[in-house]
């Protein structure tokens, strides 16, 4: 059984990185140098930090990569921020790169275990810690893991599932479109939804006709994969489990087709631009808000205690613990919490600044937006 303890991100972390980042604007700007008082200083230290892919969500290079640059210049490190693009050998050559040009901290949001896992213990043979970035490696030996409580985001998928099948015929049936089965994570979104749809089913409330997981999270796969089982299905639905915004994309490409958006609830995750206007305009039933700056945050600030060597500081934020189940341990973490967004409440993600009502208001769902207090 995965246990985890969760490290709530609340304002305390906002106060604390304002003060930072004034403290960082006036510490001296010569790298991984001391301060006046005598402490090694993080300042100007490099960081590397490798995003795994672009295609699989808008999320990597849409809010991962500026919340991160921005993060790392407010704790006054130097973050040389790469994206993999879903190769594992350009993963683990990007990393190679990193480690000989001298980083003090490894940041891998990795495309899989496997490879995270290696890159992690080439790191630490040079002695640089590791952080597991919204991914755990399972079998790693990362010294901590940031992300959010993934089995919260796949309970809220399930909920939002339940939510839009309320007064829906008994037997409404479910096709369930997972992520990747090599992804950690996707195995706990999973294990979140099945929490709360798996008594639905077993009371004959829904009937799942199949769940299938889609490799790499391929979209153009998830959207392909759907219609198959969709056919064998004889054309029926009443819901799809979307495990994020890129398959519910893919699979309301697919009902459209067949003339039934808008009616199939879809679930979604990662709040991006696209999913967010699938709800506006009623194609798609929710999605799962993840504040992305607070896990950027939270990795900015281990990276700056471990830069220093200060292990201490890195483990007063990081209080919560992940279970890696492959390799039997428990991984030190910071987990944020995840939101569950409806048409309703769309207006959060754009009041906290994640994208822009222009993004999302075009003139076919301006009076949505108007409706809805979006501007
Ligand atoms: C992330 C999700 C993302 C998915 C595909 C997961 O590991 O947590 O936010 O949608 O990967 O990139």
């Amino acid at each position: 059984m995965r246990r985890t303890t969760l490290a709530l991100l609340g304002a305390g972390v906002g106060v604390s990185l304002a003060l930072t980042a004034c403290g960082a604007n006036e510490a001296p700007s010569s790298g991984g140098g001391s301060t006046a008082s005598g402490q090694p200083s993080s300042s100007g230290a490099k960081v590397g930090v490798i995003l795994p892919e672009t295609a699989t969500s808008a999320r990597w290079e849409g809010f991962d990569r500026p919340a991160i640059a921005e993060a790392m210049k407010a704790e006054g490190l130097e973050a040389d921020i790469q994206n993999a693009q879903g190769d594992v050998q350009k993963f683990s050559q990007l990393a190679d790169t990193m480690i000989s040009s001298g980083v003090k901290v490894l940041v891998i949001g990795s495309i899989n275990s496997e490879v995270g896992a290696s890159v992690a213990a080439k790191a630490k043979a040079q002695g640089i810690p590791v952080i597991d970035y919204d991914r755990l490696n399972l079998g790693g030996s990362s010294d901590y893991y940031v992300s959010f409580d993934n089995v919260k985001v796949g309970e809220l998928q399930g909920q939002g599932m339940a939510d839009a099948m309320k007064g829906k015929p008994a037997g409404s049936q479910i096709i369930e479109i997972e992520g990747a089965p090599t992804d950690n994570n996707a195995t706990l979104f999973y294990e979140g939804q099945q929490k709360v749809l798996k008594p639905l089913y077993g009371a004959g409330t829904l009937k799942l006709v199949q769940s299938q997981p889609i490799d790499n999270w391929d979209n153009q796969k998830g959207g392909q994969v759907f219609e198959q089982i969709l056919t064998a299905n004889g054309g029926k639905v009443d819901g799809v489990v979307a495990a994020n915004d890129g398959l519910a994309g893919a699979v309301i490409t697919v009902l459209r087709k067949n003339g039934l958006n808008g009616k199939v609830p879809v679930t979604g995750q990662d709040a991006t631009p696209d999913g967010l206007k699938a709800i506006l305009a009623g194609d798609q039933y929710m999605t799962v808000f993840k504040a992305i700056k607070k896990e950027a945050e939270a990795t900015a600030k281990l990276a700056a205690a471990l830069a220093k060597g200060d292990k201490a500081a890195a483990d007063k934020i990081a209080t919560g613990t992940t279970k890696d189940t492959k390799g039997n341990r428990d991984v030190k973490s910071v987990l944020a919490e995840p939101q569950l967004i409806t048409a309703q409440n769309v207006k959060v993600v754009v009041d906290e600044g994640y994208v822009k009502a222009s993004e999302l208001c075009t003139a076919e769902l301006a009076a949505k937006c108007t409706e809805l207090g979006i501007k």
